[in-house]
């Protein structure tokens, strides 16, 4: 979905009330590889109309948002910060949403609410975001996976497994996640006078150090990302 220029606005806004480097780094689509990452989930989520879909952490909606669009579902959208729920519901496509302020280690809904349950590089809650799942649900996620060679990744999906879902897409993003964080270090750094202000000294340096160790967890493959759907078992 592409931007209208007072949807833009919009979001440049947002930045601007609420200081966090993520939300100039990644915009709308909040998470790594934006909004082609959320279409490649999309095709893969199983949605319909008459099916509902839960973005867990959701920021401004725009997975929830995309989802009912495009497949006519009932989406969800709840995040923590109420904030960014009223931003979501005046963007395209917000008004077809639900919104809900919560947590995702205690999410507001019955067991089995859902037919499609996302979290994208938010907190990942895995006991409460299965809960919540229907029985022939899918699951979407884009988060930190170990991406190295020694098992990791089979012990990430074993996790899940244990859970009642079997891996059914994957997508590894860990050139992407190290390319975003890398630029969005040297951004930092070459906007200082524009971001300095805004995050104050102290908060400006903290993003920096916090980017930096990501970089580094990434290139040493400490860390990895990737895009996961599951299905239940
Ligand atoms: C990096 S953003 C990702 C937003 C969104 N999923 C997307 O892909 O566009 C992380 C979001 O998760 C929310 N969040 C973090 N921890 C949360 C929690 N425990 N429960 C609900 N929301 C949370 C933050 O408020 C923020 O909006």
């Amino acid at each position: 979905m592409s931007l209208s220029s007072s949807s833009a606005q919009r979001i440049a806004r947002l930045a601007d009330d609420y200081p966090a480097w993520w939300v100039d780094l990644l915009g709308e689509h909040n998470h790594v590889g934006g909004v082609e990452a959320t279409r490649w989930l999309l095709e893969r989520a199983r949605l319909a109309p008459g099916r509902r879909m839960l973005d867990a952490g959701a920021f401004v909606g725009a997975a929830a948002r995309t989802a009912a669009t495009a497949t006519g579902c009932s989406a969800v959208a709840l995040d923590l910060n109420a904030g960014f729920l009223e931003a979501g519901r005046e963007l395209p496509g917000g008004r077809q949403s639900a919104w809900i302020a919560g947590a995702n280690h205690r999410l507001p809904f019955r067991d089995g609410s859902f037919d499609s349950v996302w979290c994208l590089d938010s907190t990942l809650v895995p006991r409460e975001l299965s809960r919540v799942a229907g029985r022939d649900a899918t699951l979407c996620l884009c988060c930190e996976a170990p991406a190295d060679s020694r098992g990791g990744l089979e012990a990430f999906i074993d996790e899940w497994l244990e859970l009642g879902w079997r891996l059914a897409g994957h997508r590894p993003q860990t050139l992407e996640a190290l390319q975003a964080w890398r630029s969005a270090e040297a951004d930092l750094v070459a906007r200082r006078p524009y971001f300095e202000p805004r995050y104050g000294r102290r908060g400006y340096l903290a993003q920096l150090d916090h980017l930096a160790g990501l970089v580094r967890a990434y290139e040493r493959g400490g860390a990895g990302h990737g895009l996961f759907v599951f299905e239940r078992l």
